[in-house]
């Protein structure tokens, strides 16, 4: 089933826990269709997992439609979020809706997300406003974070935790009905998830969030350069599954020979399964994977 913004929130007042993946393709996106997954997420993290820049920077909004069409056509039953690239917002709400159009009407998104406070908490209230669901972002921003001394957790001082707690009012308050909080210390993510009536998603944020958002790439163990703490690899967890499944001589009939789904999309079918009944259970993040 596709999900809608109602049916999402509906799980947040619910406390049943949301699960969200990025995803960059046609044949990882098809494999995603097949799961239980409430989200996908075509971030710009795909400039650095599948165009191999060194970080998201340098994005730009026609790389980021082309995968965003690429992911719509794999999977037609999800819920699809866009990420608006750095440039793509800032200037004016006039760009920033011309744009989160183009991810609605070209892409086929139902959502767009964008990082940051300040100025763009008017860019969030002016695209909500159009009548595009809005997602935002706060904690660690990727293409502001050289501002702020790079990748790390965000939250930790109160002066920086104070101003979290305000954004995130801010951002209710301007129409978004998300908000991701990246590399954010759990405490502080449990307290704006349960103090904001809009969805509160983590990356790296602990457990007490109303859902999990990974990156596909390292659920599966596929980028080579860096894994943060927070990002599991679901694949030891299901390689015996994985080879259960394949031993079997019907199996193989219905997954290999007719369908070609024996190799690599039926591990991530199964480790994306894992990834979707810890979140569920509560069983993702444990303090090992949580800052
Ligand atoms: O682009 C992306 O995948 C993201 C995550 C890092 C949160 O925005």
């Amino acid at each position: 089933m596709r999900q809608s913004v109602r049916s999402l929130l509906k799980k947040k007042l619910a406390k049943d826990p949301l699960t969200w993946l990025t995803c960059y393709d046609y044949s990882f996106a098809s494999a995603l269709n097949l799961t239980d997954l409430d989200m996908i997420l075509v971030g710009d993290s795909g400039g650095m997992t599948v165009l191999g820049y060194t970080d998201t920077v340098p994005v730009t909004m026609e790389e980021m439609l082309v995968l965003t069409k690429a992911v719509r056509r794999g999977a037609p039953d999800k819920f699809i979020v866009g990420d608006m690239p750095k440039g793509s917002y800032e200037e004016s709400n006039r760009i920033a809706i011309e744009n989160a159009m183009r991810f609605v009407k070209e892409a086929g998104c139902d959502a767009i997300k964008l990082e940051g406070s300040g100025m763009m908490i008017e860019r969030i209230a002016a695209i909500s406003a159009t009548g595009i669901p809005v997602i935002g972002h706060l904690g660690l921003t990727p293409q502001t974070s050289s501002q702020f001394g790079g990748y790390r957790v965000v939250g930790r001082t109160s002066d920086e935790a104070t101003k979290l707690r305000n954004d995130a009012k801010l951002i209710e308050e301007s129409g978004a009905f998300a908000l991701l909080l990246e590399a954010t210390p759990p405490e502080l993510a449990r307290e704006v998830s349960e103090s904001t009536s809009i969805i509160c998603m983590g990356i790296g944020a602990g457990r007490q969030t109303d859902g999990q958002l990974l990156i596909l790439h390292d659920l599966l163990g596929l980028y080579p350069n860096f894994r943060p703490k927070f990002a599991k690899c679901y694949v030891p967890q299901v390689i015996e599954n994985f080879t259960a499944l394949l031993d079997k001589e019907s199996q193989i009939i219905q997954f290999g020979k007719d369908t070609r789904l024996d190799g690599l999309y039926q591990l991530a079918v199964l480790a994306v399964g894992k990834f979707i009944d810890e979140v569920q259970s509560k069983n993702f993040p444990t303090e090992e994977f949580t800052y």
